[in-house]
């Protein structure tokens, strides 16, 4: 099947590189070249793969998906009016990616771990719709040594947290010492693995996500991310 062909203009511009005016500048100066060396114009019909950036194959395509090694302290928003965000851990290219580049859910500022990012809509959808019950697994410092019917409660399906109208669903927690666990739920809500400790009297000090459905970080540092395979996302 023949890969899929755009104007040469609009590819550049959707991938962050340049406004569609500049590409006729850039195509002057050989910043933007054919791999096959064929001359180019601005609205010359390319393939993603025929084209390149200073001697640079281009960034992926539409339908990217990052996995990303969030550290504490950054923020899963677009507002960078709030702080620093998971965002300028990228090429700042990629914000202005269009379509846009958005987190698969959120952590709180104050969580680490496995973080994905997409620009496909369908998959940012089914992956956060509470229907995809996808399984997350999150380590949390307690505050308090556990009292001990913890895992029973989580594992209940009838936990209630503050202001919500339904239960959480089950929730499986595994103790590693007594102020030391990890939970696994299937759904986000707001802050869960915070509020659900809250709502046994405990307080999480310390909490990192270390894996999404079967997706783990790997050997990925802190700040860290990757593009994956998207074969690999169910
Ligand atoms: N639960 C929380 O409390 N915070 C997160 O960031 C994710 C899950």
């Amino acid at each position: 099947m023949n890969p899929t062909k755009v104007r040469l203009d609009k590819l550049l511009s959707s991938l962050g590189y340049c406004s569609r005016k500049k590409v006729a500048t850039l195509l002057r100066e050989g910043i933007i070249t054919h791999t096959e060396n064929l001359p180019l114009k601005s609205d010359t019909k390319v393939a993603h793969d025929e084209v390149y950036f200073e001697g640079e194959p281009l960034d992926p395509s539409q339908g990217m998906v990052i996995l990303m090694h969030k550290p504490t302290g950054l923020i899963c928003s677009h507002d960078d009016g709030e702080g620093k965000l998971v965002y300028d851990l990228l090429p700042p290219r990629w914000r202005v990616r269009d379509p846009k580049i958005s987190t698969v859910g959120r952590l709180d500022k104050e969580t680490s771990g496995l973080l994905l990012l997409t620009d496909d809509g369908t998959l940012l959808h089914r992956l956060t719709s509470p229907r995809h019950h996808v399984a997350k697994i999150y380590e949390a410092t307690l505050d308090r040594a556990l009292n001990g019917n913890e895992a029973e409660i989580f594992a209940s399906g009838t936990l209630m947290l503050n202001g919500e109208k339904t239960p959480c669903l089950p929730a499986k927690l595994t103790i590693i010492d007594e102020t030391h666990v990890t939970l696994e739920i299937t759904e986000g809500r707001y802050h869960q693995v915070r509020r659900m400790f809250a709502a046994v009297g405990n307080h999480v000090t310390a909490l990192h996500r270390c894996s999404f459905g079967d997706l783990t970080l790997g050997d990925l540092k802190e700040g860290e991310y990757r593009i994956l395979d998207r074969e690999k996302i169910s």
